[in-house]
């Protein structure tokens, strides 16, 4: 994709850009609403993500600019930041103070950021500005961090400076994300595998309700919270630490301490969704799409009734798909509430998926989805070819 960074660049800052760095957004394939839980994941990195081209200044300033928002900021170098508003850069801000909170010497810099990933979409463009930014810190100022350190910064700066309580696995995938492979994440022990996308005479269509999202951010904490409600009640009898620790027969036996019923419905979804990753591994290491995509089904009928995400959005999207003999399996993919979902599509029958949900969609809902045919993509990196013809 060429947008003409470098000279977008140039005629913001009067000067050239020394180095770009990208990072993709992520989607992930099973796994739902578990990472904060300790379970299993099955993210890919996609190929949209965000850019930024950056020049050192001497003015001990940091100047944030965006080809996708309006605003922008200019602010002095100073001790510590704040989150301010709303606005697209206390996510690059936060990441910023974190690296002068632990001790690192920065200097003033110019910066453009650029991204195609949906905004809002839930393909994860907050991880992924703020992994390229802890990226290039580091790299820029010799930070020191291993990628692994640079994913849990993200992650601190996301619960602490955001206030957003995810779990790992976004900045993970981004940083990690392998091109046609995904990442087989225990968010427990972090220990990954990058497995084969084998997905024979399939592809991954990725469909973006475009629902404006509202409130997602606090009924996600609030998911969390129902989490550590039933973790904390399940304790009384079980020596765990995280509710993926116990699988659901073992939680049959214990789930008889739960008493509210809401909770009950989110620790039945985490841990049999703990499960389902388990066998929706085996069915892609053995090349059994149709069990997969059954596994897919399953995860977003349990997001739908137990943990109550998804929506009548992302429903219709599933619903449609239900119907295609060409899908094998379809669920929302990432935190919900809106955003998008992923379809497990035949090659040769794209086109007409991507036409009939359109169809089903608008009818239902008033208003259009974007249908892409996903590709897997690399994570987090600096752009070495930086010319102006490249991005
Ligand atoms: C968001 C969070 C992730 C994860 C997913 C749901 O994307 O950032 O940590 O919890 O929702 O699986």
């Amino acid at each position: 994709m060429k947008h003409n960074l470098h000279q977008q660049f140039q005629i913001i800052f009067n000067k050239e850009a020394e180095k770009a760095y990208f990072s993709p957004g992520r989607v992930n394939l099973i796994g739902e609403h578990i990472d904060y839980n300790g379970g299993l994941v099955m993210p890919c990195a996609i190929t949209f993500g965000t850019y930024v081209l950056v020049s050192p200044n001497n003015d001990h300033v940091f100047r944030f600019r965006s080809l996708n928002f309006d605003d922008k900021l200019d602010i002095p170098l100073k001790e510590t930041y704040k989150k301010t508003g709303e606005s697209w850069f206390n996510y690059p801000l936060g990441i910023i103070d974190y690296f002068l909170q632990d001790s690192h010497q920065l200097q003033g810099l110019d910066m453009l950021y650029y991204g195609d990933i949906p905004i809002s979409s839930g393909l994860s463009s907050s991880a992924s500005i703020e992994v390229v930014t802890a990226y290039m810190l580091n790299d820029l100022f010799n930070g020191g961090y291993t990628k692994l350190e640079l994913v849990q910064l993200g992650k601190q700066v996301e619960n602490v400076f955001i206030g957003v309580n995810c779990g790992i696995m976004d900045q993970f995938a981004v940083a990690f994300g392998e091109k046609d492979k995904a990442l087989m994440l225990n968010c427990d022990t972090l220990e990954y595998e990058a497995v084969n996308t084998n997905l024979g005479d399939y592809v991954l269509a990725i469909i973006n309700t475009n629902k404006p999202r509202k409130l997602a951010e606090s009924k996600y904490n609030e998911r969390v919270q129902e989490c550590q409600t039933a973790l904390k009640t399940l304790q009384q009898e079980l020596d765990i630490q995280n509710l993926c620790d116990i699988d659901s027969g073992t939680f049959k036996k214990h789930q008889h301490l739960i008493t509210e019923g809401t909770v009950l419905k989110r620790a039945q979804h985490v841990i049999e969704e703990n499960d389902r990753v388990k066998l929706a591994a085996k069915a892609l290491a053995d090349g059994n799409l149709q069990s997969f995509g059954q596994l897919m089904y399953a995860s977003h009928d349990s997001l739908k009734n137990l943990y109550e995400v998804s929506g009548k959005e992302l429903d219709a999207v599933v619903e449609y798909s239900q119907t295609n003999p060409n899908v094998a399996g379809a669920r929302m993919t990432g935190a919900g509430f809106g955003g998008c979902a992923i379809a497990l599509v035949k090659e040769s029958a794209f086109d007409t998926f991507s036409k009939e949900v359109t169809d089903y969609y608008t009818e239902k809902i008033g208003y259009a989805p974007s249908v892409y045919s996903s590709l897997i993509g690399d994570g987090v990196g600096l752009l070495k070819e930086t010319l102006n013809t490249n991005i």
